[in-house]
């Protein structure tokens, strides 16, 4: 009875298997250097294995290029894949190319950052809002009601707009001044010349928030940069070895954390099921985690 069982299980995760393996699933992330996204693809590629899904992994290497996104999309199209788990880089900039890719009949699962419209099949992020807001409330535990600097992002940007409008919403909320507020961009180079630049004109701001892995990481090193040394409250986002050691060195209070792997092995898990013709939720929040040492 137990081999007849064993026989019947192999044979339907062979049939489960193979009959994925028919379908082409274009993954697009916003970026690649950053740690977030290396676990975004682990994830992608972890799902393809356990699936047996064929998977065609293309994204810009800087997470401001949409327009590069909306190339490889277009030409994504044109290869007839059957679906896509785009991480779009822009809210608004992505929208003409994915209601093509709808018209077409492709599946479209967005990962991590909103896209305007309901041209998607399937949204799949952290619950970005409440991690700003939660950043909030764990900032003002460690800086009080003294006046803060908000290194943002980039407009635009879903996932780290919703964050820092959550920070905001609850500075505001708590009658705390926000001293500086900028955005950085995606270029750590120019972000660490803008936040060194910002430590030195704001001297009486000794607290910052940052919504992003690069902000987070620039900000570490500007402030370890600085030639008086000199203590600031800082809660960022995003978890990497070099921000873990700013932790651990007391350069920065804490990050929030979230799950990046898990992201992309939901996206392609969720892609098959939509291919599969099933169900699925049409949004995914994930709450994030506030980390300390
Ligand atoms: C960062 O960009 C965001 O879109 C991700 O959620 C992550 O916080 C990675 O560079």
């Amino acid at each position: 009875m137990l081999k007849r069982i064993r026989l019947l299980y192999f044979v339907y995760l062979l049939f489960f298997v193979s009959s994925y393996s028919n379908y082409k699933i274009a993954v697009v992330p916003k970026g690649s250097i950053n740690q977030f996204w290396k676990s975004v693809k682990t994830g992608v590629y972890e799902a393809a294995e356990e699936y047996g899904a064929n998977i065609i992994y293309r994204g810009p290497v800087i997470e401001s290029k949409y327009e590069l996104q909306i190339r490889i999309i277009e030409k994504f199209i044109r290869d007839k894949v059957d679906a896509i788990v785009l991480a779009p880089a822009h809210k608004d900039m992505l929208l003409p190319v994915i209601k093509k890719a709808h018209e077409n009949g492709i599946k479209i699962v967005i990962i991590d950052s909103e896209l305007s419209g309901n041209y998607h099949d399937a949204f799949i992020a952290t619950d970005n809002y409440n991690a700003g807001r939660l950043a909030g409330e764990e900032f003002i535990k460690l800086h009080g009601k003294k006046k803060v600097g908000i290194l943002k992002e980039r407009k635009g940007n879903a996932s780290t707009d919703q964050r820092e409008q959550g920070f905001e919403d609850v500075l505001t909320e708590n009658n705390i001044e926000i001293g500086v507020s900028v955005y950085g961009g995606t270029i750590f180079r120019n972000k660490l010349i803008l936040f060194e630049r910002i430590l030195n004109d704001y001297p009486d701001i000794r607290g910052y928030f940052t919504s992003g892995e690069l902000s987070t990481l620039a900000l570490q090193r500007a402030i370890e940069n600085l030639e008086n040394k000199a203590d600031y409250t800082v809660i960022g986002f995003d978890l990497n070895n070099d921000i873990e050691m700013g932790i651990k060195n007391n350069i920065i209070n804490g990050v929030m954390i979230q799950q990046p792997k898990h992201l992309g092995y939901l996206g392609i898990k969720t892609a098959l099921e939509l291919l599969d013709g099933k169900e699925v939720q049409k949004e995914v929040l994930i709450d994030a985690e506030y980390f300390t040492d």
